[in-house]
């Protein structure tokens, strides 16, 4: 993988750059769709190619572990051959995935035990055994088996967190220089900076992952309950810290004004299930800001949610049609809200990367801003 800092914005420190991976390029700041089980909910690999226009998806190592699972994986050759999507792809490691979904689970030095949320059945992921599946996955990007801490965590808890989170990385990184891609194409590691909401914690994690000199780098543990304002103060300290020519991705995060702030500390890459997820629920982001389709204020509203879209799903179809559709339960409503979201994410960061090569950037996030937030 190779990153190319194109330009840094002078009035902030969003950045335009370039991934280039062996699946293909990525346009940086960019937005990952996420596709847990290997399927971005409701989309077509088609229409994240040509109507979203989605440069990178997602995959999750603990879902894929579980179903289909390895066997299944690897005879497939890969999640890519898999699943049809030819272009770049990450896992995540499961270190999120394990904490917040499965039960039963017992964090130990060697890794964590515990039951699949599907069928109960007992599994051991260790910092080995979790790039040995991401090996057998194929993704381009892979992630650092970590532990996300929950928010609020004492600071007791959140140090000795963080300090297991970066011996495991040195366990991730060593099983991978003892092992070799499983599909022939490179596999790059980002590790994962933690620390809770302690500027002094996430000052070290920052260090720590910085010194291990990876080709990428990655924040996690924010976005999971603490107010913005800490998300953007730790965000924004541990991006001074990280090397400024190794992309850096911000994980889990967030609203369309959340990826705008953060892309102003200098954050690159950005996934969330919030497009998607909330799509299916009626929930749509738009330029003038966040609407409830299933209101019945939109019943006779005849206008297309996004006239100006190049996307079929915000053009083609009114207010009043997508109300329709939610109100009457028809699962084309999900389908058109997930991409017209996901189109709209993407547009958004590819009027950020504009805006930065323009030298426009922070005049127009400011400019914006208050109408993302707007609720219509
Ligand atoms: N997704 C969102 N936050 C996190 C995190 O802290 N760790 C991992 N592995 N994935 C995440």
């Amino acid at each position: 993988m190779n990153f190319e800092l194109i330009t840094t914005d002078t009035g902030s420190n969003a950045r335009a750059g370039k991934i280039t991976t062996a699946h293909g390029e990525i346009a940086t700041p960019i937005f990952m769709p996420v596709g847990t089980v290997g399927s971005v909910k409701a989309v077509t690999q088609d229409q994240l190619r040509n109507a979203v226009q989605a440069q990178i998806i997602l995959g999750n190592t603990y879902h894929l572990y579980l179903r289909p699972g390895m066997e299944v994986l690897s005879q497939a050759g890969g999640l890519h051959r898999f699943n049809g999507w030819d272009r770049p792809l990450l896992t995540d490691s499961g270190g999120y995935q394990v904490f917040s979904l499965a039960a039963n689970r017992k964090i130990k030095e060697e890794g964590v035990v515990f039951q699949s949320h599907i069928d109960g059945s007992r599994h051991l992921f260790t910092p080995e055994n979790v790039m040995d599946i991401q090996r057998t996955i194929g993704a381009d990007i892979i992630m650092a088996f970590d532990e996300c801490p929950p928010y609020p965590s004492e600071y007791r808890y959140a140090k000795k967190s963080m300090e297991l989170t970066h011996r495991w990385l040195d366990r991730c990184i060593q099983q991978l220089k003892d092992t070799q891609p499983a599909y022939g194409h490179e596999q790059t590691l980002f590790p994962i900076v933690q620390g809770s909401t302690y500027k002094d914690l996430r000052a070290i994690s920052a260090q720590e992952i910085a010194a291990r000199d990876c080709a990428g780098n990655a924040i996690g543990g924010l976005s999971v309950g603490e107010p913005e304002q800490d998300m953007y103060e730790m965000c924004g300290l541990v991006c001074d810290i990280l090397p400024k020519e190794k992309p850096r991705y911000l994980m889990g995060v967030g609203t369309p004004w959340n990826i705008l702030e953060n892309i102003a500390l200098g954050v690159d890459m950005f996934d969330c299930v919030m497009p998607t997820r909330n799509g299916r629920n009626g929930m749509l982001f738009t330029w003038e800001g966040v609407m409830n389709i299933k209101n019945k204020k939109w019943a006779t509203d005849f206008s297309p949610v996004d006239e100006n879209s190049a996307c079929f799903a915000s053009r083609d179809y009114s207010k009043a049609y997508l109300r329709h559709l939610f109100a009457a339960g028809e699962i084309l409503g999900m389908q058109l809200a997930s991409i017209h979201n996901l189109a709209f994410y993407l547009e958004l960061v590819t009027e950020a990367r504009k805006q930065i090569l323009a030298g426009t950037f922070t005049a127009w996030k400011n400019s914006v801003i208050g109408q993302l937030k707007n609720r219509r």
